[in-house]
């Protein structure tokens, strides 16, 4: 069968996989492969086990999958006959050398663009979908460009905006699909047939165009955004603690607020996910290189706020439990940095572990998702347990920790766990997603995020 065009990914993650897999869905006149260097993650992708965890994502895969969407690891065949290469591969945070620990670290990215000129005997429109610097497109093109073929490269910046969890949903009728081109005839040509793959599902209005830089930038910028609405309403969360009024009252009070709006107000244990992190220490990183100190300080504080708000948490636990908890029993609800995903890149999960760990706690984690993945962050360590089972790791415990907002945490039967606890029994919601009346009712002591504590004695 002859397809109308060829769409390759190198990359096939949390990005990659589930955006290749609804062009492929909604575009069957086009021929969509992705390729990753990864033989494990390639063949899960083929198989019954995706790789990641998405909802609704095991069922476009399985619509076309073998008919128009492909998976392999053969890169240099993929790219040579692509008309269009989408380049989707990670672009962590620098843990070496100058921009240690701020800048992103580009190696992946440029070993792709320097692949695809290899490889590339016709011309091809490159599409940066990874989250990467403002004016990265320039270096790839220079790249591309430095072959002495007269094979043309037209490089687009198409920055994702999905959320896991969500992310089937929020690539079946996004905000928006942006696109930033070079200024030229030539950019222009190759950001509308990009546009017109969209087109085959997203509304006209929906899909924006600008030039590359600010493509790029804008990326950056939405999530440090998004970011630093948690981080703020973070911030309230503890002077309502010290004052007696609520946090989520607070937030529906701002949230009507029609300039404000509703969403991205939630208190928690703070923010993680593989990127909130590391795309404002980049944009922290392009700041203060371009000697705009301030602005680097300012959004600085979104990160360093994040991170005070999982120590508070940790404190918090110490100071309520007697001031130690040394030998206790933490049963760890949630490891993923949010609901609906296995993911726990960034995770809080991650630090609170690490610190109550230091604390001499025993825990005792469970997720329903996360659980390979919460084991490969903590390595072995002799005082945690995993269960699948959240009534087991409630078993003899001193006390809960919820981290993470999986709704089964909401439905569990709390009698039963409160029974089965060490007493005093003890409730941390990190997420405020409990019913903290009815649990104290119950016999526990209940300490949510910015809302008064609820302890029996
Ligand atoms: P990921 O780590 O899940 O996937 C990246 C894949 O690229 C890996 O499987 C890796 O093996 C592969 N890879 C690396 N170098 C390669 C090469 N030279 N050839 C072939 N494959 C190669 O990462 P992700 O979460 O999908 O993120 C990818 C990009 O998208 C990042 O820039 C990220 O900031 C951005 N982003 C992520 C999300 C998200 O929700 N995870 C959302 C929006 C944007
Ligand atoms: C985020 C953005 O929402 C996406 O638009 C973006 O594409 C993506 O980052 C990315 O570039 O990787 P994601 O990290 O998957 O998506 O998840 P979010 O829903 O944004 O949640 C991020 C973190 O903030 C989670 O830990 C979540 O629990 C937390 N959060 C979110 C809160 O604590 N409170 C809130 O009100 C909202």
């Amino acid at each position: 069968m002859s397809f109308e065009k060829e769409i390759l990914c190198v990359g096939a993650g949390y990005v990659g996989g589930p955006t290749m897999a609804m062009i492929a869905d909604k575009c069957p006149q086009y021929r969509v492969e992705l390729v990753d260097i990864n033989q494990a993650r390639i063949d899960a992708w083929q198989s019954d086990n995706l790789p990641i965890y998405e909802p609704g994502l095991d069922e476009v895969v399985k619509r076309c999958r073998g008919r128009n969407l492909f998976f392999s690891t053969e890169v240099e065949p993929a790219i040579r006959k692509a008309d269009m290469i989408f380049v989707s591969v990670n672009t962590p945070t620098k843990t070496f050398g100058q921009g240690a620990g701020q800048a992103s670290d580009l190696q992946y990215v440029e070993r792709t663009a320097r692949k695809i000129l290899e490889c590339s005997t016709s011309d091809k429109i490159v599409i940066e979908k990874s989250t990467l610097p403002v004016r990265t497109a320039e270096a790839i093109k220079r790249i591309l460009h430095s072959g002495d073929s007269d094979v043309q490269f037209d490089v687009l910046s198409n920055p994702e905006f999905l959320a896991e969890g969500t992310a089937v949903q929020d690539l079946l009728e996004p905000d928006r699909v942006l696109i930033g081109c070079d200024e030229t005839e030539r950019g222009k040509a190759a950001l509308e047939e990009l546009a017109a793959v969209y087109a085959n599902w997203v509304v006209p209005e929906r899909i924006i165009r600008t030039n590359v830089w600010s493509s790029e930038l804008a990326k950056l910028v939405a999530n440090a955004f998004l970011a630093q609405r948690v981080s703020s309403i973070n911030t309230i969360s503890a002077l309502c603690e010290a004052t007696g009024a609520e946090v989520d009252e607070v937030a529906h009070a701002i949230g009507l607020d029609s300039r404000i709006g509703s969403k991205f107000l939630k208190a928690s244990i703070g923010f993680g996910g593989s990127c909130f992190k590391k795309d404002i220490l980049n944009l922290v990183y392009i700041a203060r290189s371009l000697g705009l100190d301030e602005v680097a300080g300012y959004w600085e504080q979104v990160v360093q706020v994040n991170e005070w708000q999982q120590d508070r948490f940790v404190r918090q636990m110490i100071a309520e439990m007697f001031n130690t908890i040394a030998g206790k029993r933490i049963a760890v609800f949630g490891f993923a940095f949010k609901a609906d995903t296995g993911d726990t890149r960034e995770s809080p999960a991650i630090r609170v572990c690490k610190e109550l760990l230091e604390e001499r706690a025993e825990l005792c984690i469970t997720d329903p998702k996360a659980i390979e993945n919460a084991k490969l962050e903590l390595g072995d360590h002799e005082s945690i347990e995993y269960f699948a089972d959240p009534y087991e790791a409630a078993d003899g415990a001193h006390a809960i920790a919820v981290i993470t907002d999986w709704r089964l945490y909401r439905e569990l039967d709390y009698e039963r766990i409160c029974e089965s606890m060490a007493k005093p029994a003890f409730i941390f919601d990190g997420r405020n997603i409990l019913d903290h009346q009815a649990l104290y009712d119950l016999g526990f002591s209940v300490v949510p995020i910015g809302k008064p504590r609820l302890v029996h004695f």
